[in-house]
This record gives structure tokens, sequence and C-alpha cells, in this order.
């Protein structure tokens, strides 16, 4: 049965949920499921706006049919060109072969990789600038590279003043019915989902969300149109100041993150005491994580958000705990930057934790090391509870 749903007189929504998928990417884990949107513009032309996952086609080439009618499908934009959005793309050519496929080269590019050769494909490929008239609607082109394939570009259309916004304002969950961020506690409820979608699937490609919140910002957006979640007519700024805050890479809060690897509850116990010493000092928003618990997409959207981070890990095969170097590296990799670190590392005879942990922090930018480190042989003693509190005293007094 068809699901889809009008957003204005003249557009749809035509995606679908996934509640069962427990992996996003085989990496994310998404317990409160996923949306894939895809939208259809029925002006004089019909216009689809990308497709979906293979997991939710069924429903979405319902909805496309169903609204179709008898009239033929004319084009197709495609905005992204990952399997998420794209999987559909090749039965809705075997279906509408007359329609005509509107991205950039890179993104024909893909189409071939994915699909193999479309003997019959009509294509028109588009640069930054170019425009689409369907009618009512004229549609302009805004590459977005890197947001976040280097394939992606964003479609606005100037008539209703609606973005069409690829990944970029996407956020995990999947719809329940109210397809608007108005409709539903998004603050409450959604937004640390959204920064877990972000900083994990585009948080390494800040400079270049960055380049597209720019060129954003000549555009008069009524509506965000996302791949992902819910669509946004109101607060569009409080969304945009989250992303100015995450593809900058500033932290949204004065709040200290300490995550521990602790093998017999040592380091855990000294993370412990930090955190009540910070406390004592007046210090709010101390969050503390298990790195062998919470999964490393968490720990890396909260150090997305916190200014402060303090990384505590038992020494581990002469290197760093297995999981804190996880959460290390993935740190690195999605480019974190920054931000004010403390460290402890716990060795009964060769503490190395602490000097490796510092070394891949080095190699990032902007990390601030406060002094002092503290280094535990099997467990914390009296005798380091000053150091433990001159520790306290630098992150308080850095806040
Ligand atoms: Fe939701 Fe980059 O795909």
């Amino acid at each position: 049965m068809y699901q889809h749903r009008a957003i204005t007189e003249d557009l749809y929504w035509i995606g679908g949920n996934d509640r069962r998928l427990a992996l996003f990417e085989n990496v994310y884990p998404i317990p409160r499921g996923v949306s894939y949107n895809a939208y259809l513009l029925m002006d004089e032309k019909t216009v689809l706006l990308d497709t979906v996952d293979k997991s939710v086609s069924d429903v979405f080439l319902e909805n496309l049919e169903h609204l179709l009618g008898e009239r033929q499908l004319d084009y197709v934009i495609v905005n992204h060109m990952e399997p998420d959005h794209c999987a559909a793309l090749g039965q809705v050519l075997h279906r509408y072969p007359e329609a005509v496929v509107v991205c950039t080269q890179k993104a024909l590019d893909m189409i071939g990789q994915f699909f193999g050769a479309f003997p019959a494909l009509r294509s028109q490929t588009v640069k930054e600038g170019d425009t689409l008239t369907t009618g009512r609607h004229t549609l302009s082109f805004v590459m977005a590279p890197m947001v976040h394939w280097p394939e992606v570009m964003v479609t606005y259309d100037a008539a209703d003043k609606i973005l069409f916004s690829a990944d970029a304002f996407g956020t995990f969950g999947a719809l329940g019915g109210n397809l608007f961020a108005d409709e539903i506690p998004f603050e409450s409820q959604w937004l640390e989902d959204a920064r877990r979608y972000y900083t994990n699937i585009v948080g390494k490609y800040g400079p270049q969300v960055q380049a597209l919140l720019k060129k954003a910002a000549s555009l008069e957006i009524q509506m965000l149109c996302p791949l992902h979640g819910p669509i946004w007519r109101e607060n569009i700024g409080w969304f945009l100041d989250k992303y100015m805050h995450w593809s900058s890479y500033t932290p949204e809060e004065s709040a200290v993150m300490i995550a521990y690897g602790s093998v017999y509850g040592n380091t855990e116990a000294a993370a412990f005491l930090l955190a009540s010493r910070l406390a004592e000092r007046g210090v709010r928003n101390v969050l503390l994580y298990d790195v062998s618990v919470t999964h490393p997409s968490l720990l890396v959207a909260e150090a997305f958000r916190c200014s402060h981070l303090i990384f505590a890990s038992a020494t581990y095969n002469a290197g760093i705990f297995p999981c804190m170097e996880t959460l290390l590296l993935e740190l690195k990799a999605h480019s974190l930057k920054n931000r004010t670190i403390g460290l402890l590392d716990n060795g009964t005879w060769a503490a190395t934790a602490g000097n490796q942990m510092r070394t891949v922090l080095e190699s990032m930018q902007n990390m601030t090391i406060l002094e002092p480190v503290i280094h535990i042989k099997s467990a914390l003693t009296e005798a380091q509870l000053p150091e433990l509190d001159a520790l306290a005293d630098a992150v308080a007094a850095s806040l």
C-alpha cells in the first residue's frame, strides 16, 4: 500500500522507513531506525528527486507509481549516488525509460559504476548554477562536493524556496507519521541522533559543509528537504547554527567528556574520582563513558559536543587499550580539532598508553593537552590525589 505524503500543493514525500536495520552503513547502530527520503514534484513536468535504499524500494515504487498514475516520469534528479539513495534508481529507469537523469558528471560516472551500462540512458549533466524549468518551478543546482561524496549537489526550488539538501541536515531515526521537525520534540528526542548522524557520516568534511552553508546563506530558504529524517520549515536558523558549530569543529557546550578504558576497574575508579573532583569544583555537565560499553559513534558525537575531553586508558599489549585506541583513531579520522584534553594512563609494569594517546592527539589540530598527565601503577594511591586535584583544577580553570 502506498505511503506518500503531501508536502505542498505539488510536492510529495515518497520515501520509506527502515526500523529493522541494526547498523547503518554496517557500522552505526540505529535503534530508532532511519528514513530514506525521496521527493516527487508534480509540475507541468514530473520530477523525482533521488530514490531510496533497497530495503524500502517496494513502498517507494508503489508511492511513485500511484502518484504518477498515467503520467510519465520526465526527470530524475540524482543529488547523491550513495546506495542508500540510489539503490532503486535502476528499477525506476527500467520502468520509466523516457526519464532524463539530471546529475553531475561524477554522479553519471557512478551510475555506470554501480549499475553497469544503461544503453538507453537519457541524461543531462549539470554544473553550478544550471537550472531546469519544469513549469511553475525553476530548479537550480548547487554543487556540494564531499557533503558527503564527491558527486553531491543540492537542488534549490526558487518558486517555493525549498532546498533539497541531500545528506546535509539529515538525521538517524525513522519517521513516525509526523513529517516535519516542528511536529516532533526534535531538540529533546532527535538532536542526539542528528548530531551522531552528522558527526559520524559527514563530520570529516567540515570545510566542505562550511562551503555549502556559505552558498546556502545567499538563498532564501523556507524549507529544507534532506534525504534522512524530518523536513524543516520552522526554526531552520537553530538547526543551521548546530551545523555551523559541528562543521567548524566548535564545541557546542562547555562540557567534559571523560572516556575510560579499564580492564579490572582501577582506571575506571580513577576516572570516577576525577569526575567527582570536577563536580566538587562546581563543574556541571560531566559525562563519564566506558569505551568498552558505549559505541564509538556516540562518543564521536559527544566529542563534537563537548569542549573538554579526558581520556583514561589502561595499557594493553604495550599500547592503548583497544576500544580507547579505536575511539582516538575515530576522532582523528573525523578531523576533530579545537579541544582541551586531559590524559591519565595505567600500567602495572610499563605504562605506555599515555604517551601513545598523546602522539595520536598531537597529530590532530589545535588539541591543548593539560598538565599534569596522570600515570597510575595498577591503582591510584593516596599520594597521587594531589595530582588528581591538580588536573581537576586545570580542567576547571580552562572551562
Ligand atoms: Fe545518506 Fe551519503 O548517503
